[in-house]
């Protein structure tokens, strides 16, 4: 059984992986500050699992990170904590440099001091996975290109500037101190437990309270959807299986332009919760304000990780998004609490 130290274990895709490597046999020992987009909630699937154990702490606190590492006679990193929502880091980009940056960078130094202490056939087993976005390959135009694993890096808002910046330096640990690491660049998830500022899940519980439905621009961005537990087993075969020093996308192969995305989560609702006058939430759709420096297009090529680790999507957009609805509609003890907080559509003040 792989002992696994997994940073952001408490947020959305964390939480999935945690679920997932628990179920799986794994000792996992998630790690997490709990910002506010921390949830212990999400993992009370695991959380009195034996193979599973917590530390609230934040990955800048190296002393604290080495300390557990050895105690826990950890195996493999698996490093997802970041500050990961990017009309936050416009508004704020410190926190990102912080944690995404300088964070990464004392997370690296903990676990090279660690690695350094291992017997070598332990050290020679080590994994540092760093877990990024396809973000930091930029902006595509509409109608040609798709990001392989070689597409330079080319970030655009303060988000993926930092999320590639952590990625150059955990590829120099790797070349210049010899740390055995593998990256995956991911397109963006959607499923259970996602924090309900991020377009999917705010827009399904919107629709569902018949709020507005902010759609930036003219919704013509087109992004490539991944359901997180599809994501989740591929960043198992990362770890164990990937070939140290390399990177791998990880995409869905579902490319859709956020209104049809919108559309699509009304045309489900509808259908499984029909309004009780008739008519359809599409009339909710509200084109607001673009965000700066709004990507047009991102779009992976999963070809390496198919070919290579054997790793296939399970789930189309369709079937994954079906899911999706029907557990934000079973759960409402988990979104309540947080959407009376505050986050019900941040940007829809900037009506366009
Ligand atoms: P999230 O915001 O839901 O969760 C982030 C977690 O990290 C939270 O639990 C938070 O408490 C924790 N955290 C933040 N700062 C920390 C710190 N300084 N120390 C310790 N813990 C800290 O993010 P997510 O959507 O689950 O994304 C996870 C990772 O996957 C991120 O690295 C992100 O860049 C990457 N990623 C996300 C997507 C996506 O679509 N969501 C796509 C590709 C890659
Ligand atoms: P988001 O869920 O914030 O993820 P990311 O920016 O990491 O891709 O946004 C997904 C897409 O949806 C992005 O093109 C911005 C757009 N969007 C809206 O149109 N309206 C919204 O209210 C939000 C949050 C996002």
């Amino acid at each position: 059984m792989k002992r696994i130290l997994v940073t952001g274990g408490a947020g959305f895709i964390g939480s999935a992986v945690c679920r997932h490597l628990v179920a799986s046999g794994y000792h996992v020992v998630n790690v997490d500050k709990l910002t506010y987009a921390g949830n212990l909630d999400s993992l009370h699937d695991v959380l009195a699992r034996p193979n599973y154990s917590f530390w609230q702490l934040d990955i800048s606190d190296d002393t604290a990170l080495l300390d557990i590492l050895r105690r826990e006679r950890i195996e493999a990193i698996m490093h997802l904590a970041a500050e990961s929502h990017v009309d936050r880091s416009i508004d704020g980009p410190a926190a990102f440099l912080e944690t995404n940056v300088v964070g990464t960078f004392r997370l690296l130094n903990a676990a090279l001091a660690y690695w350094r202490e291992l017997q070598p056939e332990k050290r020679q087993d080590f994994r540092f996975h760093h877990v990024s976005t396809d973000e930091v390959f930029g902006d595509l135009p509409f109608d040609q290109g798709i990001f392989t694993e070689d597409t330079p890096y080319a970030p655009s808002s303060p988000y993926s500037a930092s999320k590639a910046a952590s990625d150059h330096f955990v590829r120099a640990w790797h070349e210049t101190y010899g740390l055995p690491v593998v990256l995956s660049n991911c397109s963006n998830n959607y499923g259970p437990y996602h924090f309900p500022e991020k377009l999917v899940p705010l827009v399904i519980l919107n629709a569902l309270e018949g709020l507005p439905l902010p759609v930036y621009g003219q919704g013509a961005n087109v992004r490539d959807w991944l359901f997180v537990d599809d994501h989740a087993r591929a960043l198992e075969l990362v770890l164990t299986r990937g070939a140290v020093g390399e990177s791998y996308n990880v995409g869905g192969r579902a490319e859709r332009t956020n209104l049809k995305v919108v559309e699509t989560i009304c045309d489900i609702l509808d259908a499984k919760r029909p309004l009780a006058g008739g008519g359809s939430r599409r009339s909710l759709i509200r084109f607001v304000s673009d965000r700066p420096g709004h990507d047009r297009r991102y779009a992976i090529d999963p070809a390496k990780i198919e070919r290579e680790l054997g790793w296939r999507a399970q789930e189309s957009f369709e079937s994954g998004l079906d899911k999706t609805i029907d557990w934000y509609l079973q759960n409402e003890w988990w979104w309540r609490p947080i959407r009376e907080q505050k986050y019900s559509g941040a940007r829809l003040g900037a009506a366009g």
